[in-house]
């Protein structure tokens, strides 16, 4: 645990390049690891998730070398190439490594064990051993394979039609790699689009892969062929910087290179609708992903109505929208969330709680919150708040602290190692005093 006293700061000016998207690096590794000869991949995201995932290959032998500025080359072990790990894979916070493990796990003819952290042990794993037993995985674990830890001994996995119960692209990833061994095609259906950065880097490495609309159709693959990417900024952590540009009086942020996947730019379009003064030039395209530039600027903001559609699009983004909402003029309601009370924390929990203490009025929904904006100006802060060791809690908290006459005391700030490590260096770089 590593507490803080966030300060206050005047305004945030100047421009800045976030680090690799962490959900394009987590496909990357993996898909480097099982094709056929090096990928190379520059811009690789650098905190922990993503370093879940690089052990979990060279625990099944996979020779991953990194090079200074997140760089990173595997020597791709094919499509049969792993080897069965010695010991329990250990995916710390990470959603996506377990999951996307799973599915690639329960195709290859070894036996494994995937464990998490405490928040990790605590998040629902049925939504993927289900539908993977009936593609005939053997796998066993608490509560019927609901909860990690579960082992998973390979098995010849015959291809399905399935339709997800939930929007999860991680769900949908971990389906589609195992249907890269199946026998007969894998159908997913969703019932929304969720990103679909598997889908494309799939494409890349030579996958026969199809959408039409909300359903994604995978063939089983004879051979993946390694890849030079370079990985775009990642969106979610630039969108730390969008909202204190926003909030924050005569700001100004440019940041370069962020990844623009519409799955993905829901926050853009949300802040947009609330009034803010943000732009996206610069468009081209990295690793089969959009690419650009975004510039902020500060503006009134004015409460919205954000539905279930538009917030998946944002849905790392929650806590952030409570801040632009906390700020704007006017009330906000958040719907159709019951997913983040399940995410790395009990994100609507989390950031109900928070406001409260700050004097903000807040009310909990089952499947959302409701924010009554209090318009421009400061909060008061002074206050010690939890973060739950959540990333994205403590960021999104963080930039609140900014706006406040105050600052914050946050319990726990070394939980931003998970996706961005070097944050409060980034933020002091535009925070002017
Ligand atoms: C992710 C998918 C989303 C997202 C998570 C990363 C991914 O989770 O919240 O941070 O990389 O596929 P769900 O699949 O649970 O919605």
């Amino acid at each position: 645990m590593n507490s803080a006293l966030i300060r206050p700061a005047v305004r945030v000016s100047g421009e800045l390049v976030v680090p690799g998207d962490k959900s394009i690096s987590h496909r990357a590794i993996i898909l480097g690891s099982i094709a056929e000869g090096t990928t190379r991949i520059a811009g690789l995201a650098p905190g922990d998730d993503n370093r879940r995932t690089i052990e979990a290959f060279r625990a099944m032998r996979v020779e991953i070398r990194e090079a200074p500025h997140n760089r990173l080359s595997i020597d791709g072990a094919g499509l049969h190439g792993l080897s069965e790990p010695e010991n329990v894979l250990h995916a710390g916070n990470s959603g996506t490594t377990a999951r996307l493990l799973m599915g690639l796990l329960a195709a290859q003819p070894f036996f494994s064990v995937i464990t998490g952290d405490a928040s990790l042990r605590t998040r629902p794993m049925a939504r993927v051993t289900e539908p993977l037993r009936e593609m005939g995985a053997t796998i066993y674990g608490r509560k019927n394979a609901g909860y990690l830890p579960v082992s998973i001994k390979g098995e010849r996995l015959r291809g399905i039609n399935y339709s997800l119960p939930v929007a999860s692209a991680q769900v949908k990833s971990a389906l589609l790699l195992a249907g890269l061994y199946a026998t007969g095609k894998t159908t997913v259906e969703e019932p929304q689009r969720t990103r679909d950065h598997t889908e494309r880097m799939l494409a890349l490495f030579g996958a026969d892969i199809r959408r039409n609309e909300l359903t994604v159709r995978i063939a089983p693959a004879r051979r993946l062929k390694g890849r030079h990417l370079r990985i775009p900024g990642d969106i979610s952590s630039a969108a730390f910087f969008f909202v204190a540009a926003s909030v924050l009086e005569d700001s100004e942020v440019v940041v370069r290179d962020v990844g623009l996947n519409p799955m993905r730019c829901g926050l853009v379009d949300i802040l947009k609708k609330m009034g803010a003064c943000i732009e996206v030039f610069n468009i081209k395209e990295e690793c089969g992903e959009p690419a650009g530039d975004i510039i902020v600027k500060e503006a009134p903001l004015e409460g919205i109505e954000i539905d279930r559609a538009e917030l998946l699009s944002a849905i790392d983004e929650f806590p952030l929208l409570c801040v632009c909402a906390t700020f704007a003029e006017g009330r906000t309601t958040i719907r159709g969330a019951e997913e983040l009370r399940v995410k790395e924390s009990d994100r609507i929990g989390a950031m109900a709680e928070a406001l409260k203490k700050l004097g903000v009025e807040v009310e909990e929904l089952e499947d959302g919150i409701m924010i009554e904006g209090r318009g421009k100006g400061r909060l008061k802060g002074g206050v010690r708040l939890e973060t739950r060791g959540d990333h994205r809690i403590a960021m999104a908290l963080s930039v609140l602290a900014l706006n406040t006459e105050d600052g914050i005391e946050l319990d726990d700030t070394g939980c931003v190692n998970i996706s961005y490590p070097e944050f409060y260096r980034d933020l002091e770089e535009v925070i002017i005093r």
